[in-house]
């Protein structure tokens, strides 16, 4: 199938990079998006989310002339729906962006139109959710028009480059949906193009991130065995991890971001009697920020008054993505202990996020500190110095939530450290 014409909805870290790169490869393409605010600032050259080299990728497609901006979708040859898919208070999923985005859709679809759903789903999502809303337009899934699930497994910080080289699950309610998004993914798609159907891609994708999960709850809950029989989990992972068939992922502050951390529960909504496992992974990763001002009570005792240092907000190293944020919840959980906190993050430039006042520099946050709280693995903090920290700070507590720090360095200038994973005997 050719296409000269699609439209995307949603401008977000998924939409606004594939909008873009199917416009820099000769497509036409309409970005609709229903926040007033990117669009406004899309309009005027803006950006509203920060990833590397999508400001000149945008800025090409634009100049191009083959993007537009749009608060609302226009008939085209494909539609691709790339809203957030979050979970509510409850975690169970919120399918309200796509199910809006879908009738947004059904008033312009045309018979041979293809619709492309690449939000992380629910399995059935596509069949069962989607499929009926886009038939309000009359037009009858897989016969009038293809309909496929496209998931999306980038990594935030490489999006542009994993969008074009990874390789890629495509789910069709039939094959000749299948084919038809294959023939759309392969105009820039470098990766291998893989077709399935639409619930097979949807678990897909949710196995993925389950997976990680549940490794990654399993580094949590060995670091708090590490930490009780005195041992450094560190140490014990990278020599587990000699086994040729083992790969014991990081331990660390807990689990954040928009899919990890909200994916699996998809899964123990749609089977709660079988997602056991699933479940308590979920648990014990959410459990993790409790976990660690837990350390932080038991070594340094009453944590009321004191002025903490929290060096990163974001939901995990170099991105400015604050959503689900594990680093976010200990700064809160900090401040219910009665401790006063002042973070720097130095992806954002904002006075104050999420009720927590923010510092312009990382010199300025140390000022007159208590206790130094490394909770992400940014770059700018690898080289943070001991003896310069020492000259600012008032007191000499450290915490090291994502095994940045050199311990001897920091307790040579007098700093008592607790680290996540290292039990001391
Ligand atoms: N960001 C990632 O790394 C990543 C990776 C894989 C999968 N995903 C999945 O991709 C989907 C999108 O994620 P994201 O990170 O791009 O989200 P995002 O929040 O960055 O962007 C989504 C955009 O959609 C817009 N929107 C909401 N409802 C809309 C509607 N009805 N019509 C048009 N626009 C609408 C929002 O205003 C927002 O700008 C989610 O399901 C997410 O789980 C994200």
């Amino acid at each position: 199938m050719k296409y000269q014409k699609i439209c995307i909805l949603g401008l977000g870290y998924i939409g606004l990079p594939t909008a873009s790169t199917f416009a820099t490869h000769g497509v036409q393409v309409i970005g609709v998006d229903v926040n007033p605010d990117v669009v406004h600032t899309l309009r005027n050259g803006g950006l509203h989310i920060q990833e590397p080299g999508l400001r000149t990728l945008v800025q090409a497609a634009l100049r191009s002339g083959n993007l537009t901006i749009q608060n609302h979708p226009d008939q085209a040859d494909a539609f691709i729906i790339a809203v957030p898919t979050p979970f509510r208070e409850n975690k169970l999923a919120d399918l309200r962006a796509v199910e809006a985005a879908a009738q947004a859709i059904a008033p312009y679809l045309r018979k041979g139109n293809l619709v492309v759903l690449e939000s992380t789903s629910p399995p059935l999502t596509t069949e069962q959710r989607l499929a009926p809303l886009l038939e309000r337009s009359g037009l009858k899934n897989g016969e009038d028009f293809y309909l496929a699930y496209v998931p999306e497994r980038v990594l935030p910080g490489s999006i542009l480059r994993e969008l074009i080289e990874n390789d890629r699950v495509i789910g069709g309610v039939n094959r000749e949906s299948a084919e038809a998004a294959r023939d759309l993914y392969q105009l820039f798609v470098r990766g291998e193009i893989l077709l399935t159907d639409t619930t097979t891609a949807e678990m897909v994708k949710l196995m993925e991130n389950t997976y990680r999960d549940v490794n990654i709850a399993l580094a949590n809950e060995f670091a708090r065995l590490a930490e009780r029989f005195g041992i450094n989990v560190w140490e014990a992972i990278e020599l587990a991890n000699r086994h040729p068939r083992v790969n014991i992922l990081r331990p660390g502050p807990g689990v954040g971001g928009h899919c990890i951390s909200v994916d699996p529960w998809f899964l123990v909504e749609a089977a709660p009697d079988l997602a056991r496992l699933i479940r308590t992974a979920r648990e014990v990763n959410d459990g993790q920020p409790h976990h660690v001002v837990e350390l932080l009570h038991q070594t340094f005792g009453i944590l009321a008054g004191l002025r903490v240092a929290a060096l990163g907000l974001s939901y995990k190293a170099d991105v400015d993505d604050l959503r689900e944020s594990p680093a976010i919840e200990i700064c809160h959980l900090l401040q219910k202990s009665g401790a006063e906190v002042v973070a720097f993050e130095p992806y954002r430039q904002e006075s104050q996020a999420e009720g927590i006042p923010l510092a312009k520099e990382l010199s300025l946050v140390l000022q007159d500190a208590d206790l130094l709280a490394v909770l992400v693995a940014h770059q700018d903090f690898r080289n943070l110095s001991p003896a310069t920290a020492a000259q600012t700070m008032r007191g000499r507590f450290v915490l090291d939530a994502v095994n940045l720090l050199n311990r001897a360095a920091w307790e040579k200038q007098g700093f008592q450290v607790v680290k996540v994973g290292e039990g001391r005997r």
